[in-house]
């Protein structure tokens, strides 16, 4: 295949050196025009496929078309992450097939049909008391510190909570969660010291967990997804290791993205002050899904071609990989108007920081938009002068867009 010309020689999208110094929105941009569906090159075996690189999509329409032809593009035929650390062991990848983000119909279907219960908009309406309660007290909190860094003070509390909550993990365990899932990211990122050892063992200690409360609440049923979930292994639907990681799932899934969605969206309201004043005064409820399309905690995902076809004009043969750029489908000016400004009245906001459409569209959407309007109204509240303290430092990483430490001022 040959390389595109838009783009230096040796670029590629998923190389977490660049996405630690900076989203690549100018090279998006390019391709955008020039080569909307282009071949990356990667070296042979790099991702720990055996394959010589991806197409990277980067107009929102094509995303959508892609997220929304399972039966053309895969979430089977390969995990979702295009690139992983090499110290990733192969079987380590291969156990990742048996969640949701990487099934297709018929098991994807089952499988999310036994969890969708647990996430109805009412089933989301009922945690919204405790989690007010829980942002208001995280905010609290960090207001007597006076100053901090706002990722460990206040981003990663509330999406934590929120997943403890919603799968009912007892307050005393709640720690044990936190400690499990930071040890379960950052493989690209040398400074969190997470290895192909601590990460898999870390894995291996949830899910044993999960299977715990699953066999607690076998014996006394509560009213939380775990008593779902459990009820259906119990009419043979879901099979006890897919709940195991489907309780992983929801601890990444859950986690890095909200956590980082609300980084953004404090980085962004304190660097537009204009925004912030008008959050504080009106509380739009338009703000969260701008937070989200401003902030695409997840770069991108990909699909595998399940046989020959097209995407964009362009051929694609079967088994070659396709990277779906949320960040670059959310900055299209054939859909949003002037989409480098933040704006938090936006609307419509069609946005693909959840996903493209399609049957894998996130699953706790609500959610993060509910925790999202929470913590800024806590914020608003009770710190309206929050200050930055220094620059934010950037996460090493191939698909997050994420913010590791950002120093503030908390008034
Ligand atoms: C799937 C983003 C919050 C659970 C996804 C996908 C994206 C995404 C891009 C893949 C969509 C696709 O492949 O078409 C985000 C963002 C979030 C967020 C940006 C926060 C701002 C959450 C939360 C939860 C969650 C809070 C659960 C508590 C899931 C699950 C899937 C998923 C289970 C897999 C769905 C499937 O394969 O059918 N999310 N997500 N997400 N998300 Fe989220």
């Amino acid at each position: 295949m040959t390389p595109c010309p838009a783009l230096p020689d040796g670029f590629d999208f998923t190389d977490p050196g660049l996405q630690e110094r900076r989203l690549p929105l100018p090279e998006f941009a390019r391709l955008r025009r020039t080569a909307p569906v282009a071949w990356i090159p990667q070296p042979r075996g790099l991702a720990g496929f055996d394959d010589e690189g991806y197409w990277a999509v980067t107009r929102h329409a094509d995303v959508r078309d892609a997220s929304t032809r399972p039966e053309d593009f895969s979430s089977a035929r390969n995990t979702a992450v295009i690139r992983f650390h090499p110290s990733i062991r192969p079987e380590n990848i291969d156990a990742q097939r048996l969640m949701m983000l990487n099934m297709d119909a018929p098991e994807h279907t089952r499988v999310r049909g036994i969890v969708q219960r647990g996430f109805t908009p009412r089933a989301i309406r009922a945690l919204e008391a405790a989690l007010r309660e829980r942002a208001t007290a995280i905010v609290a909190a960090a207001r007597e510190r006076g100053s901090g860094d706002f990722v460990t003070d206040i981003a990663r509390e509330l999406p934590l909570q929120a997943i403890a909550e919603l799968i009912g993990v007892p307050q005393r365990d709640r720690a044990r969660i936190f400690d499990w899932s930071n040890r379960m990211i950052g493989y690209d990122d040398p400074e969190l010291a997470v290895t192909e050892e601590s990460g898999t063992q870390a894995a291996a200690e949830l899910i044993a967990y999960a299977m715990d409360l699953a066999a607690a609440r076998a014996a006394r049923p509560a009213r939380d997804i775990v008593s779902r979930l459990v009820a259906a292994e119990g009419e043979g639907n879901l099979r006890s290791d897919e709940f195991g990681l489907f309780v992983l799932l929801l601890a990444v899934a859950g986690n890095e993205t909200t956590r980082n969605a609300i980084t953004h969206g404090m980085h962004a309201f304190l660097t537009h002050p204009g925004q912030w004043e008008l959050f504080k005064r009106e509380r739009p409820g338009t703000a969260a899904e701008e937070i989200v399309r401003w902030a695409t905690p997840v770069v991108c995902f990909q699909r595998t071609a399940t046989r020959d076809t097209a995407l964009g004009g362009v051929p694609v043969r079967e088994g070659q990989r396709v990277g779906l750029f949320y960040a670059s489908a959310n900055h299209d000016s054939e859909v949003f108007d002037s989409p480098g400004s933040f704006d938090i009245t936006r609307d419509p906001n069609p946005h693909l920081g959840f996903g493209g459409g399609g049957p894998h569209f996130c699953l706790g959407r609500s959610l993060a938009a509910l925790e999202i309007e929470l913590i800024f109204t806590a914020i608003a509240d009770t710190l309206p002068g929050i200050r930055l303290a220094g620059e934010p430092r950037r996460l090493r990483s191939a698909w997050l867009n994420g913010i590791k430490e950002m120093r503030v001022t908390y008034e």
